[in-house]
């Protein structure tokens, strides 16, 4: 497997599948900000009208939709947790998030999947464990026969690309 870290706009890459971080209604992010509206915006209209028939989507969990006018194939649409102080299951949660998007991107045989940093804007999960839990869920995931194909961590500003560069440095042994 490849893990690659690169600053910038997700919604940019050319990729198998990018990862959005969703709220369980997968009805967009409300106000736009974030990496959900910004997907919403770049793959169309069609993406919300679709979303609709998915049924939502639990904490932890992940769905596919194709990619609309992105250059991504597919989108895997994933529930981070609400940060609420570390002692509400938040690390297992997030756990699951990269599980569930890798087997999703397993199945569908996809070769590249891009992450962005789940958690860690609205919803207030601190950076360095959360880029912990991503860097080492997705290693753990390709050494049991999951996932291997390339994985690109995609993150936005310059504290949060030094912070995954941190945590591979620190896990890949
Ligand atoms: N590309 C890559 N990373 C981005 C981009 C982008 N275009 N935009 C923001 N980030 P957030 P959450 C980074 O808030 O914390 C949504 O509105 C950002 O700097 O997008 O999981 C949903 O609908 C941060 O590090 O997701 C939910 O209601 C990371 O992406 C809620 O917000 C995640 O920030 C989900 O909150």
């Amino acid at each position: 497997m490849k893990i690659s870290i690169v600053n910038g706009d997700i919604t940019q890459l050319d990729v198998d599948a990018i990862v959005n971080a969703a709220n369980e209604s997968l009805l967009g992010g409300g106000g736009g900000g974030g990496v959900d509206g910004a997907i919403h915006r770049a793959a169309g209209p069609e993406l919300l009208m679709d979303s609709r028939a998915l049924g939502g989507c639990a904490t932890g969990d992940a769905k596919m939709t194709p990619g609309y006018n992105l250059k991504a194939r597919y989108i895997i649409h994933t529930v981070g947790p609400i940060w609420q102080g570390g002692g509400a299951d938040e690390d297992a949660l997030l756990t699951r998030c990269y599980q569930r998007s890798l087997a999703l991107a397993q199945m569908q045989a996809l070769q590249s999947v891009a992450f962005p940093a789940i958690s860690t804007g609205v919803y207030g999960f601190p950076l360095a464990p959360a880029t912990d839990i991503a860097v080492k869920t997705v290693m753990s995931v390709s050494q049991s026969g999951g996932f291997s194909g390339d994985v690109t961590f995609r993150c936005f500003g310059a504290e949060a690309e030094a912070t995954y560069r941190n945590a591979l440095a620190r896990l890949d042994v």
